[in-house]
């Protein structure tokens, strides 16, 4: 049995669509293992402020279909601190808060790791929250669905224009150190090429496909671009192919946040209510500085040192067969 009495809960680092859904999850079974719930706003800084709000299940009425996070979220520097950890670890020692489920990215959970490291006593959930898919131990991280979703929507808009004017457009998604998003929307929406940081990336050769695309009587194209590729942003790489093809009509799409609002999809809304339950589940079971995930459809325990080292492989052999597809 477990002596917990009171857990908060937190989002950190940038929102992801189906944080709001996990939260909810979070308070709802707490408060039906007769725990208390603590919401902790603007994620660590929140802990060193002392900004909790008590959650009741009303507090959670009316958010699940919510994009955001109605905890609000914060990169938190004062955190990284021996000091900013005291000072948390204090805030929580007065408030009686024995746990925690933080809902985040890679640097949300190296946070946690530095945090249990000194103090032990608190226990620590993960629950992977970021539209970029890259934690290891899951298959798919809360707000990755909506993301590719939201891109595909409007990848497929500008194929209209695209198309009317023949023109070339360079469109760059979020993945500042991952090409998850790009992949994925690349594929569904028929993209001529997609550039990602995992594979090296070569003008000749994307310059080449282009030309033979031509040949072939395609008047219009879409290239999908990971913001965090090798060759620079949509516009970089737009400028070096323009200089090469000076004949084609050519422009550039940052989609930007968008990708990161908009009301969560069915998909994200399940997984991040089955992440809230089961981060609650395994608290009450006594674990600590674990990342819940679902893995080919079981959920999954992962040591927050393996979410955050080992990096979640892109498929690359889509690349492939997007090449072949796109030809
Ligand atoms: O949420 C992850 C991510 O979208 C990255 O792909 C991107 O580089 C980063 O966040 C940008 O976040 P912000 O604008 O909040 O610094």
């Amino acid at each position: 049995m477990s002596n917990l009495k009171k857990i908060g809960v937190l989002t950190s680092g940038g929102d992801a669509p189906g944080m709001n859904a996990a939260i909810r999850a979070v308070c709802r079974t707490s408060i039906y293992n007769n725990l208390e719930v603590m919401g902790v706003i603007r994620g660590y800084q929140g802990l060193i402020d002392a900004d909790f709000v008590p959650l009741e299940t009303s507090s959670v009425a009316n958010i699940i279909q919510r994009g955001g996070t109605i905890l609000k979220t914060a990169r938190s520097m004062e955190f990284m601190t021996k000091e900013g950890m005291q000072k948390a670890y204090d805030n929580m020692q007065k408030s009686g808060m024995d746990a925690l489920v933080v809902i985040g990215g890679d640097g949300t959970f190296r946070g946690a790791t530095e945090f249990t490291g000194i103090y032990p006593d608190i226990k620590v959930i993960g629950i992977a929250g970021t539209i970029d898919n890259d934690l290891f131990g899951t298959d798919y991280t809360i707000g990755y669905d909506t993301a590719i979703n939201t891109v595909v929507q409007a990848v497929d808009k500008i194929r209209d224009t695209a198309n009317s004017h023949d023109r070339l457009f360079f469109i760059e998604v979020m993945g500042r150190d991952a090409g998850f998003i790009a992949l994925r929307s690349g594929i569904a929406v028929g993209a001529e090429d997609i550039l990602i940081p995992e594979t090296e990336s070569d003008i000749d050769d994307l310059v080449e496909k282009l030309e033979n695309g031509r040949r072939h009587n395609k008047t219009s194209g879409i290239i999908i671009i990971a913001e965090g590729d090798e060759l620079g942003g949509a516009y970089d790489v737009s400028k070096i192919v323009k200089q090469r093809l000076p004949h084609y009509s050519i422009r550039v799409s940052i989609l930007g946040h968008i990708q990161r609002g908009g009301s969560p999809t069915c998909m994200d809304r399940v997984r991040a209510s089955q992440y809230g339950y089961h981060a609650v589940n395994a608290l009450l079971e006594g674990k600590s500085g674990i990342m819940i995930g679902i893995v080919k459809r079981d959920v999954v325990e992962t040591p927050f040192a393996q979410s955050i080292k080992h990096n979640n492989k892109v498929r690359t052999d889509l690349k492939e067969m997007t090449r072949i597809l796109s030809i």
